[in-house]
């Protein structure tokens, strides 16, 4: 195991079978070292840099039917909302003062949303702040609308796989296509985003093999980030029965995934915060280095549930700089508070 654990940091690659005896047997020994290579990787590439980023969620209306999901178009208990270009521009205003230099514009698939609409707003937020890097993460669009956010100025984009195993995402999922999600994350590379995947970690009937297939995905995609939560059950969906996904699982996900891709860029993320206190700065531990408070207005934190017991105040609140701040340097990391992007990324490294 200690071995294995080590041909993967000094090669950043193992094969599918290697990577599947670490996944089954890593719960009983061989846990600590590998949180230790994850985190000695990523002090050589980032160093104790913590990357921070406004999330600021623009709508909670979504067309999509993720069975797992609390805003999707089936739930009849959402108090939807939309924010207006003023109210983005009111949250842009707060982080910019606050130092926060990117902000991700998260929302369900809304069509309200048209594309002359995000234009718009991507327009004038850069043409307030031009030294700010924005983030859009709105789903699936065409090649064509993903073309127009990039000329306007978009610099990344969050578009999680969910998961790599073809039969698991079309559990998961109703209407949405494996191959589609696929097309889109290369369509959103060949573009010239900053892309981020990622994926889910305790998904019902989800397996090891399923898992390792995300990290072998990841690997041949090589995105500039990752984002990893676990799977945490919302309480009017199909899944409000089942288990969350465990700290444990994410973080050796996590780990994984630094060693596989030594320069990405992988949050310590919301959900991992929900199901644990101490979520966040055990992902920081294990190789994350990117953090994401929410920077919506207070008045629709609550409102943009995709699962039970999403954290969005507090420590999770982007006003809370200075808390967040503190809390970084207590497990021995330094917030930086520059656009941070992909270090690797129009090198040749
Ligand atoms: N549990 C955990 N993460 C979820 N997401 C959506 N629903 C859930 C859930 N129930 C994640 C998805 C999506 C991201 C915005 O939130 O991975 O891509």
């Amino acid at each position: 195991m200690l071995e294995l654990i080590d041909k993967l940091y000094k090669k950043n690659y193992l094969e599918k079978e290697q990577l599947l005896y670490i996944l089954n047997h890593i719960e009983v020994y061989g846990k600590d070292h590998l949180i230790k290579r994850a985190h000695e990787t990523r002090m050589k590439t980032y160093g104790n840099k913590v990357y921070i980023r406004g999330l600021i969620e623009i709508t909670n209306h979504c067309k999509m039917d993720c069975k797992y999901c609390g805003i999707n178009i089936y739930n009849k208990n959402v108090d939807r909302y939309r924010l207006t270009l003023e109210e983005i521009l009111i949250c842009c205003e707060l982080g910019y003062r606050l130092g926060y230099r990117t902000f991700v514009l998260q929302g369900g698939e809304d069509s309200y949303f048209r594309d002359d609409i995000i234009v718009d707003i991507v327009k004038s937020i850069k043409s307030k702040y031009p030294d700010v890097a924005i983030t859009l993460s709105i789903g699936e669009k065409s090649y064509e609308s993903y073309k127009k956010y990039y000329e306007t100025g978009v610099d990344r984009y969050l578009l999680r796989h969910e998961t790599a195993s073809r039969r698991l995402f079309e559990k998961i999922h109703i209407s949405s296509s494996y191959d589609n999600r696929m097309k889109s994350l290369l369509n959103l590379k060949e573009i010239g985003y900053q892309v981020g995947a990622g994926f889910m970690v305790g998904i019902p009937d989800q397996n090891k093999e399923d898992l390792a297939e995300d990290i072998i995905f990841l690997k041949k995609l090589d995105p500039e980030m990752v984002g990893i939560g676990p799977f945490i059950p919302h309480r009017s969906t199909i899944y409000k029965s089942e288990k969350s996904g465990t700290l444990e699982d994410t973080i050796t996900m996590l780990a994984l995934t630094r060693l596989y891709l030594p320069y990405v860029l992988l949050p310590s993320t919301t959900a991992l915060g929900s199901i644990d206190p101490k979520g966040r700065e055990k992902g920081l531990m294990a190789g994350a280095n990117v953090i994401m408070p929410n920077l919506s207005p207070k008045s629709v934190r609550d409102k943009y549930a995709l699962y039970d017991g999403k954290v969005s105040f507090g420590y999770e609140g982007a006003e809370s700089i200075d808390c967040i701040r503190s809390k970084i340097n207590s497990v021995g990391f330094q917030l930086d508070m520059s656009r941070g992007d992909n270090i690797k990324w129009r090198t040749n490294i």
